[in-house]
């Protein structure tokens, strides 16, 4: 699934000094600088002045944190092909000195990991400066926070790029487990007939992190759990769980299929959604006193199409909860008939998909129990599909931007058809609910899946 497009000769990192390059995208350069696929400049642009031999220490330190440097004349490699341009984003004078680093590469890949308040500023000095000719752009998320906005930043980058040169992360797409889900429904013949409103009774998705804002609290503030997580991570999820077959094989045909769930999702109610905000929040740096910004955050969704009509989508997400893991949980519907005094106890089949921290399919059967009684329990046939030296998410989207592959980046129609579902309740929604650290987030998010349930705890083994 990829498209023949020229690779990036010159790698620009705007954010060079953020917290984002620190933590992810040194270590990506490194791990790509090992495998022989980071052969050309890259360039750290900040606000910052800074000095080359301060870059080279920042890239050092973030390389050691996150790994091991098992291969030192890789990291010798990175460092030498490092170059830094200082500047205020907002003065066209920092622009022309990144033109005199790039000399003479003609398709440079401009990377934007920089707060998205600074995306249009940047978006505009590259097209000022004339940076933007057989250029590629690659957006961090979010791409936008509200539908307006996300409209808003498209026609900007439109302005100075074609779609086809901007590329928009979610670095979801680029885990192994996440594209293991449309390998997993497309490559396999036995899902198709029940994958479907006949057989699925409803799906769950859980993204839960035991650990709080982390110093991001300004961030956060801005974001909040549905903006940061659910809008993009999530949704991302559920349209690979959703989308029909894809007519073949390419860019084209798999995004137009995500795009068509997104617009089949009916637009969310304040009462589809509960808020909830952990004890201690409001002690974070950054975050305002009263704030009721949520750091949970659970719904209920639904997509209208003929596959899945009716069928309930529980989505959750939140900070400081019980466990950090993410699974999706496929819910199928009991038969028909209640032969066996034992299905009262409504423990139907499923299929389960363990994203993180580990990667499993499990597919939930009863089975009978050896003796005269026809009762029996539920057994999971498990598959592992973790492979060894598996790339980061990063490391993976990263060089697919400088390859000119865009499969596994966002498409502008879908963020917009995904703002448009949770556009109706970014601003108008019930006030969050206080929980407490290290719980499942507060009990009224139970009250939203009763009808259908309970929510399904990832079990961390
Ligand atoms: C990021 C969010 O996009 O995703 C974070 O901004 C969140 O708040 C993170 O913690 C989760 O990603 P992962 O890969 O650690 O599951």
């Amino acid at each position: 699934m990829s498209d023949t497009r020229t690779t990036a000769d010159a790698l620009v990192i705007f954010g060079v000094t953020s917290d984002l390059s620190h933590k992810m995208i040194f270590p990506a350069l490194y791990a790509m600088a090992k495998r022989g696929i980071l052969n050309v400049p890259v360039i750290g642009v900040a606000s910052s002045k800074w000095n080359l031999a301060q870059v080279h220490k920042k890239a050092t330190d973030s390389i050691k944190q996150a790994d091991k440097i098992d291969d030192p004349d890789a990291l010798d490699r990175l460092l030498a092909q490092l170059r830094y341009v200082g500047g205020d984003y907002n003065d066209l004078s920092t622009f022309n000195a990144l033109k005199q680093e790039l000399g003479n590469a003609q398709h440079p890949a401009h990377y934007l990991a920089i707060p998205p308040a600074l995306f249009t500023t940047v978006i505009n000095g590259l097209g000022a400066a004339g940076l933007t000719h057989q250029a590629r752009v690659i957006v961090e998320k979010p791409f936008g926070r509200d539908l307006a906005s996300a409209r808003e930043l498209n026609r900007i980058a439109l302005s100075v790029f074609p779609e086809d040169s901007i590329y928009r992360i979610d670095h979801y797409l680029g885990k192994e487990a996440i594209m293991n889900i449309l390998y997993f429904r497309f490559a396999n013949s036995f899902l198709e007939p029940i994958w479907n409103r006949n057989y699925v009774a409803s799906v769950q998705i859980t993204l839960c992190e035991n650990f709080g804002v982390q110093g991001r609290g300004a961030f956060y503030e801005s974001v909040g759990c549905l903006r940061d997580v659910i809008q993009n991570h999530l949704f991302q999820i559920v349209a690979l769980l959703a989308m029909e077959p894809p007519a073949y094989q390419g860019y084209g045909a798999n995004h137009s299929e995500k795009v068509k769930v997104f617009q089949a999702m009916r637009p969310l109610q304040p009462d589809d959604v509960v808020r909830g905000q952990y004890t201690g929040y409001l002690k974070e740096p950054g975050v305002a006193k009263d704030s009721d910004v949520e750091t949970f955050c659970a719904l209920r969704l639904f997509i209208d199409s003929w596959r899945w009509e009716g069928v309930p989508w529980y989505l959750r997400s939140g900070k400081c909860l019980a466990a950090t893991a993410a699974e999706v949980l496929v819910e199928l519907k009991p038969p028909p008939q209640r032969l066996f005094a034992d299905l009262a106890s409504g423990q139907a089949n499923y299929l389960r998909f363990r994203l993180s921290p580990n990667s499993a399919v499990a597919l939930a059967a009863r089975v009978k129990r050896v003796g005269k009684e026809f009762v029996g329990d539920q057994h999971e046939l498990y598959l592992v599909d973790e492979q060894p030296g598996e790339e980061s998410p990063y490391e993976r989207l990263l060089s697919d931007a400088m390859a000119g592959d865009e499969t596994l980046f966002t498409r502008e129609d879908a963020v917009e058809a995904a703002w448009a579902v949770v556009d109706p309740v970014l601003d108008t929604h019930h006030p969050v609910h206080i929980y407490k650290p290290g719980s499942w987030g507060p009990k009224q998010a139970d009250a939203l899946i009763t009808n259908d349930g309970s929510w399904h705890n990832p079990i961390l083994l």
